[in-house]
């Protein structure tokens, strides 16, 4: 009789522990307490709100995500291009439930999405697909995405404002890696954690003085 193959998950990638979660999501809302109180900010909060006048609470601005991660492989259980081939890989076989820390080095707001920049290791960059960073991306950022170093996309979605699937804040963090590379930085403003951005059109860029790091599990993740 023939075998049924395994199930393929929804995704791959690296999970915080619990008690890392609450460090990171305490550390990062301090930081968007502090962002919408900016004059900076202030100055470009139609961007967020579509109107000069109104306020904007970021805190209730973005929604959070359930567990956070950083997304290796979307597999959406197999009907993604290249699934099974990545979960079949020794690599990732070998690395499923071992921990490892990631490293946050920066972090980004946009109208749209609040996100982490993880800069991946070497090692870890083993359990990066090729061509992960790329994916989905708008055929004009294209040339732009593809003159980025490899795993420039990786990623911890810490919310997303309303009707917003997690799958932008990779994309965003890309069109802002982007527009630095091409010297489009607009206001600078120092702050407690590092130098904060401005790049057109709402997006913010938080680079931090000192990364932030986190203990995470890589595993599989199905709904
Ligand atoms: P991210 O990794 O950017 O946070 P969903 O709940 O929408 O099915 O997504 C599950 C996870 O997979 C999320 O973490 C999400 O975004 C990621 N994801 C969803 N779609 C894609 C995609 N097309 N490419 C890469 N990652 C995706």
């Amino acid at each position: 009789t023939k075998q049924k193959e395994p199930e393929l998950p929804l995704f791959f990638g690296w999970f915080l522990l619990p008690e890392e979660e609450e460090r990171i999501k305490c550390a990062t809302m301090d930081f968007l307490k502090t962002l919408d109180t900016l004059e900076a900010f202030k100055e470009h909060i139609s961007e967020f709100t579509g109107e000069t006048e109104k306020e904007v609470d970021l805190e209730q601005y973005f929604q959070n995500p359930l567990r956070l991660h950083c997304t290796t492989k979307f597999c959406d259980y197999g009907k993604a291009e290249g699934a099974k081939e990545y979960a079949e890989l020794e690599v990732v076989k070998d690395s499923l439930t071992k921990s490892d820390e990631l490293s946050v080095t920066a972090l980004i707001v946009t109208p749209r999405v609040f996100g982490a920049r993880v800069a991946l290791t070497e090692t870890q960059m083993k359990l990066w697909p090729e061509g992960a960073d790329k994916e989905g991306v708008a055929p004009a950022l294209l040339p732009s995405v593809e003159a980025l170093p490899v795993g420039s996309r990786a990623h911890v979605t810490l919310g997303c404002s309303a009707g917003v699937d997690p799958v932008q804040t990779g994309l965003d963090l890309l069109e802002i890696l982007a527009l630095q590379k091409e010297g489009k930085e607009g206001t600078q403003v120092e702050m407690d954690l590092g130098t904060l951005t401005y790049l057109t059109e709402g997006r913010w860029f938080l680079a931090l003085r000192e990364p932030i790091t986190a203990d995470t599990t890589f595993s599989s993740f199905s709904d």
